[in-house]
């Protein structure tokens, strides 16, 4: 396990994973009733950008710090959950320093009645973790292979919530562990409320993740992408992509007008784009 995430946080790929995922928490907390987040590859839960790992790669600079630096007008409401998050852990700093990971991010969000359900497989991450959200009765943390829990923690008692699955994408059959693990998932709680994220280097992997997708037999599959430049190159991030599961009403409307504004804030290449389809569209009615 070589994959810090202190390298990467706050980059593209965060903020349009980030946003996303703020959006469907809030999505949740319409209704009063508690529910639970499940993140299964959780990394530290928050990042800071002084450290010598995110100075060296700087990606933060044309993901988190962009927006930050935005005209305001030029925001789309949409972020406004997720920045609102950003700026409060930077509150009394002179500049932008912390990123709030997925798990920072959730319980931020999080009402008294929510409940955050994190495993790390790194026995430090996962104690940094422990340590950082220590005392909250709303948290627990496990050590753990963040694929057992899709099994092992589903359903969750609540019978409402979200899971996030975001693996590090470090060995090579990830993309068909990711929708094994689903599928598993799945199987045991169908109502569920999934967001899956994975890397756009090139599209033969891409493709065949969507394939296994629709052969799953899962219903209600949306995706959406976002490219910062065209997916040619393989040695490259050259976007990304999340799947959503079971989203809620209109999300996909959300997403259609989110992703162009935020490529027109982060992409600058030629060829920059976004997409949100269904792969796997709601089915019909019966007559
Ligand atoms: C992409 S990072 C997670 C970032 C985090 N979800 C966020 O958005 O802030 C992936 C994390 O998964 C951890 N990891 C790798 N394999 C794992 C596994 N099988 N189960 C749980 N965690 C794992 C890595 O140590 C790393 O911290």
């Amino acid at each position: 396990m070589n994959y810090r995430h202190a390298y990467h946080a706050g980059n593209f790929a965060d903020v349009v994973k980030h946003a996303v995922l703020a959006l469907l928490i809030e999505h949740l907390k319409a209704k009063d009733s508690p529910f639970q987040v499940l993140d299964t590859h959780a990394g530290i839960g928050r990042y800071d950008l002084s450290s010598a790992e995110a100075q060296k790669t700087g990606e933060f600079r044309s993901g988190v710090l962009r927006l930050l630096d935005a005209d305001p007008p030029r925001l789309p409401q949409e972020l406004e959950p997720y920045l609102r998050v950003v700026r409060a852990l930077n509150r009394g700093a002179p500049s932008l320093r912390w990123y709030p990971g997925s798990p920072r991010l959730a319980l931020d969000l999080l009402r008294t009645q929510d409940r955050l359900v994190l495993l790390e497989l790194h026995p430090e991450d996962a104690r940094t973790l422990a340590n950082a959200f220590a005392g909250d009765v709303r948290v627990k943390v496990h050590a753990a292979d963040g694929y057992t829990a899709l099994k092992a923690f589903l359903p969750p008692k609540e019978r409402r919530g979200l899971v996030l699955i975001d693996p590090p994408f470090e060995k090579k059959d990830e993309f068909a562990r990711l929708a094994r693990g689903l599928r598993h998932a799945h199987r045991r709680w169908a109502t569920g409320l999934y967001l899956l994220w994975y890397p756009i280097k090139d599209r033969p992997p891409v493709a065949e993740f969507h394939e296994r997708l629709k052969a799953s037999g899962i219903p209600r599959i949306l995706i959406a992408e976002f490219l910062l430049r065209p997916a040619k190159d393989p040695e490259r991030l050259n976007g990304c992509g999340l799947v959503l599961v079971n989203p809620p009403w209109q999300v996909d409307a959300t997403l259609q007008a989110l992703l162009p504004k935020l490529v027109a804030l982060l992409a600058s290449e030629r060829g920059a784009a976004a997409r949100v389809d269904w792969l796997v569209p709601e089915p019909a009615a019966p007559a």
